[in-house]
């Protein structure tokens, strides 16, 4: 793997991963700035070039998981990037994303129900993200702010409620991304389709990124601060941290061909039993409860839970509740929450 450096140009970066031009621009960077180097470039915008260096070498390199010896940056720095990002998401992304979507339905002629039934997941995902956003901006950020500029901060909060409540808000853009590929058939316009499909993966690797860091770097960052000053961890109940293994790759399982000898189920295709949890986890039903009316343990129903994330590479309960409804396991009707979907 061969990291940028200070040498680099701006065009051997573009050249390397062009999708990595809106975060160039969040440094005053980008096209036509080809010839100049980080060195220069960090230097006439004030930009700290290690920073600017970690940021790009993340996003170019999947492999590349600098968190445990990278130094602790001023968190103003790295909230100054975030917002940007936010900005971008807001004005640019989610805008571009709701006009090719009306451009699909308008044009849809057939199955036109299964493609509204998308639409409402991802104006579900939307609005969560939004609310996300929102939260990082009005109690996260400015903590973080008044810390770093030696204010009283509010009593008892501390980042390690951030870190332990973040959500993983790029689940629900891949459930919505293979939502797409099982279900945008010839019947819908291919050309516009594919166009919110590479716009719906540019977003998903970019929210990815900038989620990687609010938690390895920004947490850590704060944190030292909070040790500087003494902060001791805030008091009550903080549940463990959000799990983000796997928050790069999420792939459906590798189906072997052939036939499962005992029950004569093709491998890798929903079992009954499987269809049978989705059912129930589709129209509302907890893990308990599901466990109570198919008469088996809790660890059995999580178990199948995981092998129908494996299979149909959704994650989400609503992604579940848009999926069964589509392959009409379920009837609309059944579900017993409207948060569902
Ligand atoms: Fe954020
Ligand atoms: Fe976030």
């Amino acid at each position: 793997m061969k990291l940028f450096n200070k040498n680099s140009t701006v065009s051997e970066i573009i050249a390397a991963d062009y999708n990595i031009l809106p975060l160039l621009n969040r440094f005053g960077t980008g096209l036509g700035d080809g010839v100049r180097n980080v060195e220069a470039i960090c230097a006439e915008s004030g930009i700290n070039p290690d920073f600017f260096l970690l940021v790009i070498n993340i996003f170019i390199h999947k492999d590349y998981h600098p968190e445990i010896d990278t130094p602790h940056f001023a968190p103003d720095m790295i909230i100054d990037y975030l917002r940007k990002t936010h900005n971008y998401y807001i004005e640019y992304i989610l805008p571009e994303l709701d006009l090719l979507f009306r451009k699909m339905m308008s044009v849809c002629k057939e199955n036109c129900s299964d493609l509204s039934l998308i639409n409402k997941f991802y104006i579900q995902y939307k609005k969560e993200l939004l609310d996300h956003i929102e939260d990082e901006e009005k109690r996260v950020f400015p903590y973080a702010l008044q810390l770093t500029s030696g204010q009283q901060t509010p009593s008892g909060y501390r980042i390690s409620r951030f870190e332990a409540e973040h959500s993983n808000v790029e689940e629900k853009l891949s459930d919505l991304r293979m939502l797409l590929i099982k279900n945008l058939g010839p019947g819908y316009d291919q050309n516009l389709c594919n166009e919110f499909f590479f716009s719906l993966a540019r977003f998903e690797e970019d929210v990815t990124d900038h989620a990687r860091l609010e938690d390895k770097i920004l947490v850590p960052s704060v944190k030292a601060i909070e040790r500087r000053y003494g902060s001791k961890p805030e008091e009550g109940n903080i549940s463990s941290p959000a799990r983000r293994a796997g928050r790069r790759n999420i792939r459906t399982s590798e189906t072997s061909p052939g036939k499962n000898r005992k029950t004569g189920e093709k491998r890798g295709a929903i079992t009954r039993r499987e269809r049978e949890i989705i059912r129930l986890v589709a129209t509302g039903y907890s893990t308990k409860e599901i466990a109570d009316i198919l008469f088996i343990s809790n660890h059995t129903v999580i178990t199948h839970r995981k092998n129908i994330t494996a299979k149909l590479g959704i994650r989400s309960i609503p992604g579940i509740t848009v999926y069964a409804i589509i392959e009409g396991i379920i009837n609309p009707d059944d579900i017993r929450s409207e948060d569902l979907i």
